[in-house]
């Protein structure tokens, strides 16, 4: 048997519990993984909220992105091995928050020796997102990025992956987040109320892009302050594009690029929470708060 942490209704953490299963076979194309680690995101509790349908087999697993070992491969698979270590995408209620997972080879890559496994986990969809998000408006070095949600998992990826780029990066998050923004080379500027009016006073002209990773009135408040409107991407509200933006495009190669910037050191998912499997729940609510510091990481034994 094998642990894994699913929600049984869709709602509240209250649909959630630690849960013994057999341990899953992959089909093909697919990968057996005794999981390593796993990075907690808010699409775990949106999606136990069923924000993103409710068709799905209950049980259902949660935790959308793993590193860990390759124990079984599916037919029709090429490229990885028993014993490969390896970083992947979970799909939808497969469970990645589990002693045992099965990933799509296809949205796996393998883990370079130097990136722990913890480290590792934060990539699949936080590290991506973060990616994506910095990419696909390109920018020239010099020119201006704002991150709305700087301090959280996507943020503080995004403001290094902008220092990679020598992008003049602002940062608005909370206060207790000022030091882990101002280390990643971005200026800081405190959220809540008046941040748009802090932020021009720093950048009158505008600045070149806008990432949102927060939503709503705070998007809102965020948008006019892009020189362009379409300069605007949001990962966190889809009516970013009512406003005249975008939201988050995915390149396929963003797992392999984002690992290996992450290998070279030039990119730290600041991972400062990590918990046990048995504690998954503890987990998922620091996340849920809305207010996580960098990563949140589950470890499994
Ligand atoms: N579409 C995709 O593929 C995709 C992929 C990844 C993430 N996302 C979405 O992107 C969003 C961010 O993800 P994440 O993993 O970075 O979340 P996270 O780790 O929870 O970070 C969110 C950050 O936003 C900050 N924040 C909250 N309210 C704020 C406000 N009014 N102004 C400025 N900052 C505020 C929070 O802390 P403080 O309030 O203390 O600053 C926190 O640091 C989520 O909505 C997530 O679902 C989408």
């Amino acid at each position: 048997m094998s642990k894994v942490f699913v929600c049984t209704a869709w709602g509240g953490p209250e649909c959630q519990e630690l849960q013994d299963r057999e341990i899953p076979q992959p089909g093909p194309g697919e990968l057996l993984l005794e999981v390593k680690a796993a990075g907690v995101n808010p699409a775990d509790w949106k999606f136990r909220a069923g924000q993103f349908g409710t068709d799905f087999q209950l049980p259902a697993g949660l935790g959308l992105e793993a590193a860990g070992v390759v124990k079984a491969v599916g037919d029709d698979v090429e490229g990885f091995a028993v014993g490969d270590a390896v970083l992947a995408n979970v799909p939808l209620g497969n469970g990645g928050f589990a002693e045992h997972t099965i990933v799509k080879a296809a949205q796996a890559v393998a883990k370079p020796d130097n990136v722990s496994f913890t480290v590792a986990a934060a990539l699949p969809v936080a590290g991506t997102a973060a990616y994506d998000v910095t990419h696909q408006i390109e920018l020239e070095p010099g020119q201006s990025m704002l991150i709305i949600g700087a301090g959280g998992g996507v943020g503080l990826m995004a403001a290094q992956i902008g220092k990679v780029h020598q992008f003049r990066t602002i940062g608005v998050a909370s206060e207790a987040k000022r030091a882990l923004v101002e280390a990643t080379g971005a200026t800081f500027v405190a959220s809540g109320a008046g941040f748009a009016d802090r932020v021009r006073e720093l950048a009158p002209d505008g600045v070149d892009l806008v990432v949102d990773l927060v939503g709503g009135g705070t998007l809102r408040g965020a948008a006019p302050l892009a020189k362009s409107p379409d300069h605007v991407v949001s990962t966190a509200d889809f009516s970013v594009t009512q406003l005249g933006g975008v939201t988050r495009a995915h390149d396929p190669e963003a797992l392999e690029k984002i690992t290996g910037v992450v290998s070279y050191g030039l990119v730290d998912p600041r991972v400062t929470a990590t918990f046990p499997l048995e504690r998954a729940a503890e987990a998922l609510a620091l996340v849920e708060s809305g207010h996580a510091t960098g990563k949140t990481v589950i470890e499994v034994a």
